[in-house]
Protein backbone atom coordinates (compact mmCIF):
# COMPACT_ATOMS: atom_id res chain seq x y z
CA UNK A 1 0.00 0.00 0.00
CA UNK A 2 0.96 3.60 -1.60
CA UNK A 3 0.55 6.55 1.37
CA UNK A 4 0.75 9.65 -0.11
CA UNK A 5 0.32 13.37 1.97
CA UNK A 6 -0.83 14.57 -1.01
CA UNK A 7 1.45 17.75 -0.12
CA UNK A 8 3.03 19.38 -3.10
CA UNK A 9 6.76 19.32 -2.60
CA UNK A 10 7.24 20.41 -6.14
CA UNK A 11 5.34 22.67 -8.16
CA UNK A 12 5.69 24.35 -11.57
CA UNK A 13 3.36 26.91 -12.46
CA UNK A 14 3.13 28.47 -16.34
CA UNK A 15 6.60 27.21 -17.30
CA UNK A 16 8.23 28.77 -20.11
CA UNK A 17 11.79 28.22 -21.64
CA UNK A 18 13.55 30.13 -24.59
CA UNK A 19 16.45 29.49 -26.28
CA UNK A 20 16.80 32.60 -28.78
CA UNK A 21 13.88 32.49 -31.05
CA UNK A 22 13.48 28.44 -29.63
CA UNK A 23 10.25 28.42 -27.60
CA UNK A 24 11.13 24.76 -25.74
CA UNK A 25 8.99 24.88 -22.44
CA UNK A 26 5.46 26.09 -23.55
CA UNK A 27 3.21 26.90 -20.32
CA UNK A 28 4.47 24.01 -18.33
CA UNK A 29 2.46 23.02 -15.23
CA UNK A 30 3.60 20.20 -12.97
CA UNK A 31 3.01 19.26 -9.48
CA UNK A 32 4.52 16.38 -7.30
CA UNK A 33 3.51 15.60 -4.12
CA UNK A 34 5.63 14.51 -0.81
CA UNK A 35 6.20 10.61 -1.14
CA UNK A 36 5.40 10.69 -4.96
CA UNK A 37 7.67 9.41 -8.03
CA UNK A 38 6.34 10.74 -11.39
CA UNK A 39 8.02 10.03 -15.16
CA UNK A 40 7.90 12.59 -17.33
CA UNK A 41 8.13 11.00 -21.07
CA UNK A 42 8.84 12.58 -24.43
CA UNK A 43 10.57 12.37 -27.55
CA UNK A 44 14.24 13.39 -27.49
CA UNK A 45 14.45 17.27 -27.74
CA UNK A 46 11.13 17.71 -26.30
CA UNK A 47 12.59 19.89 -23.15
CA UNK A 48 12.42 17.09 -20.15
CA UNK A 49 16.14 17.87 -19.00
CA UNK A 50 15.61 21.42 -19.54
CA UNK A 51 12.59 21.12 -17.17
CA UNK A 52 14.34 19.27 -14.80
CA UNK A 53 17.11 22.29 -15.72
CA UNK A 54 14.69 25.49 -14.25
CA UNK A 55 13.98 23.24 -11.17
CA UNK A 56 17.31 23.46 -9.80
CA UNK A 57 18.57 26.61 -11.60
CA UNK A 58 20.91 25.25 -13.72
CA UNK A 59 18.57 27.29 -16.28
CA UNK A 60 17.25 30.88 -15.90
CA UNK A 61 13.18 30.32 -17.05
CA UNK A 62 11.76 32.94 -19.22
CA UNK A 63 8.18 32.68 -17.29
CA UNK A 64 6.25 31.01 -14.69
CA UNK A 65 6.98 30.03 -11.20
CA UNK A 66 8.77 27.16 -9.66
CA UNK A 67 8.48 26.29 -5.84
CA UNK A 68 10.03 23.29 -3.99
CA UNK A 69 8.20 23.13 -0.40
CA UNK A 70 7.83 26.55 1.00
CA UNK A 71 10.93 28.17 -1.37
CA UNK A 72 10.50 29.76 -4.45
CA UNK A 73 12.70 29.05 -6.75
CA UNK A 74 15.44 31.72 -8.03
CA UNK A 75 13.15 34.23 -6.37
CA UNK A 76 12.02 35.94 -3.65
CA UNK A 77 8.00 37.48 -3.77
CA UNK A 78 7.91 40.98 -2.26
CA UNK A 79 4.73 42.97 -2.39
CA UNK A 80 3.22 40.39 -5.59
CA UNK A 81 6.65 41.18 -7.26
CA UNK A 82 9.63 38.85 -8.00
CA UNK A 83 13.15 39.86 -7.07
CA UNK A 84 16.08 37.86 -8.18
CA UNK A 85 17.88 36.32 -5.00
CA UNK A 86 22.01 36.59 -4.49
CA UNK A 87 23.68 33.95 -5.43
CA UNK A 88 24.72 32.76 -2.05
CA UNK A 89 20.59 32.39 -1.86
CA UNK A 90 20.73 30.31 -4.90
CA UNK A 91 23.39 28.28 -3.71
CA UNK A 92 21.54 27.44 -0.76
CA UNK A 93 18.55 26.22 -2.71
CA UNK A 94 20.32 23.89 -4.99
CA UNK A 95 22.01 22.35 -2.33
CA UNK A 96 18.66 21.20 -1.57
CA UNK A 97 17.76 20.04 -5.00
CA UNK A 98 19.74 16.51 -6.31
CA UNK A 99 19.59 15.62 -10.06
CA UNK A 100 21.35 12.43 -11.42
CA UNK A 101 22.83 13.77 -14.65
CA UNK A 102 21.55 11.58 -18.00
CA UNK A 103 25.12 10.57 -18.65
CA UNK A 104 25.91 9.00 -14.90
CA UNK A 105 28.80 7.78 -15.57
CA UNK A 106 30.89 10.92 -15.67
CA UNK A 107 33.13 9.70 -13.57
CA UNK A 108 35.08 6.29 -13.17
CA UNK A 109 32.76 4.13 -11.00
CA UNK A 110 34.99 1.01 -11.44
CA UNK A 111 37.79 -0.05 -8.35
CA UNK A 112 41.01 1.08 -10.20
CA UNK A 113 43.67 -2.32 -10.73
CA UNK A 114 46.32 -1.59 -8.12
CA UNK A 115 48.34 -5.41 -9.38
N1 LIG B 1 21.79 25.27 -23.76
C1 LIG B 1 20.98 25.19 -24.81
N2 LIG B 1 21.01 26.12 -25.79
C2 LIG B 1 20.19 26.05 -26.84
N3 LIG B 1 19.28 25.06 -27.05
C3 LIG B 1 19.21 24.12 -26.10
C4 LIG B 1 20.05 24.13 -24.94
N4 LIG B 1 19.74 23.03 -24.18
C5 LIG B 1 18.76 22.40 -24.83
N5 LIG B 1 18.45 23.03 -25.99
C6 LIG B 1 17.41 22.63 -26.95
O1 LIG B 1 16.19 22.53 -26.22
C7 LIG B 1 15.42 21.44 -26.69
C8 LIG B 1 15.09 20.53 -25.52
O2 LIG B 1 16.27 19.87 -25.12
P1 LIG B 1 16.30 18.88 -23.89
O3 LIG B 1 17.71 18.48 -23.71
O4 LIG B 1 15.62 19.51 -22.72
O5 LIG B 1 15.40 17.68 -24.41
P2 LIG B 1 15.15 16.25 -23.76
O6 LIG B 1 13.67 16.03 -23.78
O7 LIG B 1 15.82 16.17 -22.43
O8 LIG B 1 15.86 15.28 -24.80
P3 LIG B 1 16.57 13.85 -24.55
O9 LIG B 1 15.45 12.83 -24.45
O10 LIG B 1 17.38 13.64 -25.78
O11 LIG B 1 17.38 13.93 -23.30
C9 LIG B 1 16.24 20.78 -27.80
O12 LIG B 1 15.78 21.27 -29.05
C10 LIG B 1 17.65 21.24 -27.53
O13 LIG B 1 18.41 21.33 -28.70
MG1 LIG C 1 17.34 14.91 -21.57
Amino acid sequence: MTITTQKPLVRIEGLHKYYGQHHVLRGIDLTVNQGEVSVVIGPSGSGKSTMLRCVNLLETISAGRISVGDQLIGYREVNGRLHDLKVKEIAAQRREIGMVFQRFNLFPTRPRCTT
